[in-house]
């Protein structure tokens, strides 16, 4: 599925809740350079501490349905960085353990670390677990997660990591546990261009991530999906009107696949 810009009033009710998905305005006057103080944190909310870009209003709010957090519901998130997403599954009962190498990540990814994550943890009473490390150095234990995670991850990260965290994933979520994932669609890249990559990553073709992953796809509309046979450039680019927000490029593919 690709989601629509114009989001569900059920899902704006749920940004102004967690102030998603750039934190919010504080009610004293504060300079916005100040804003990403943790000292702030409460007044602020989980969603400051990390730039976004706007697509997240939607992404953030479709990924929480499909996790549907419950206490003790056990959640591995790949790449959370020091998103809000991870907060708020704790604040609401669930034990989330966070894989993201932070800047070892070489190229491609964003600095992260367990100080700065202590600190909000301390300061929004949260329990999150940050693993700053790619996913094979984790020691992630076996069919120990309910929900996994990711949000704008994968179309950033060279094919080879993607499918050594897709194996890794599979081991660590229980039978019947699901992966739910956000992929960015660049339209300007190939197959709408003859250009490969932007600043951000490429089209990663999502027919490969399937395959490769070994679970069911259970959600997912593949006439929407990069690189399954269904998905027609030409009429993605018919509906850009109703995919993107602003100058940003980028639609977004939600899929969730089923470890059986
Ligand atoms: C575009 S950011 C998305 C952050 C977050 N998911 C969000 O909702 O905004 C990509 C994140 O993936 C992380 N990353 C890069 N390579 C990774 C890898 N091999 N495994 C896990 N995370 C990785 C980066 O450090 C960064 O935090």
């Amino acid at each position: 599925m690709l989601l629509r810009s114009e989001i569900p009033a059920a899902h704006d009710a749920w940004n102004r809740r967690w102030g998603a998905p750039y934190g919010r305005a504080p009610r004293v006057v504060v300079p916005r350079r100040l804003r990403h103080l943790p000292v702030l944190a409460g007044a602020v909310g989980p969603f400051a501490f990390q730039e976004n870009n706007r697509t997240r209003r939607f992404e953030y709010p479709w990924v929480f349905d499909q996790i549907a957090p419950t206490k003790g519901l056990r959640v591995l998130e790949i790449g959370g960085g020091n998103s809000g997403l991870q907060f708020v599954l704790d604040r609401l009962g669930c034990e989330v353990v966070n894989v993201d190498p932070g800047t070892k990540a070489r190229g491609v990814g964003w600095p992260i670390t367990p100080e700065f994550l202590g600190t909000l943890n301390r300061r929004f009473g949260t329990n999150v677990t940050l693993r700053p490390c790619f996913i094979e150095e984790a020691n992630l234990p076996d069919a120990h997660f309910d929900r996994a995670l990711s949000v704008s991850v994968l179309e950033h990260i060279p094919e080879p990591d993607i499918a050594n965290i897709l194996a890794h994933v599979r081991r660590a979520l229980k039978p019947g546990g699901t992966l739910i994932l956000t992929v960015d669609l660049f339209l300007d890249l190939k197959p709408f261009s003859d250009v490969e990559t932007n600043k951000w990553g490429k089209n990663l073709s999502l027919k490969w991530l399937v395959e490769e992953s070994k679970m069911e796809l259970v959600h997912g509309d593949r006439s929407e999906l990069y690189g399954f046979p269904e998905f027609d450039p030409s009429r993605i680019t018919a509906r850009r009107a109703e995919l993107l927000v602003g100058g940003f490029q980028a639609a977004v593919q939600t899929l969730v696949l089923r470890k059986s």
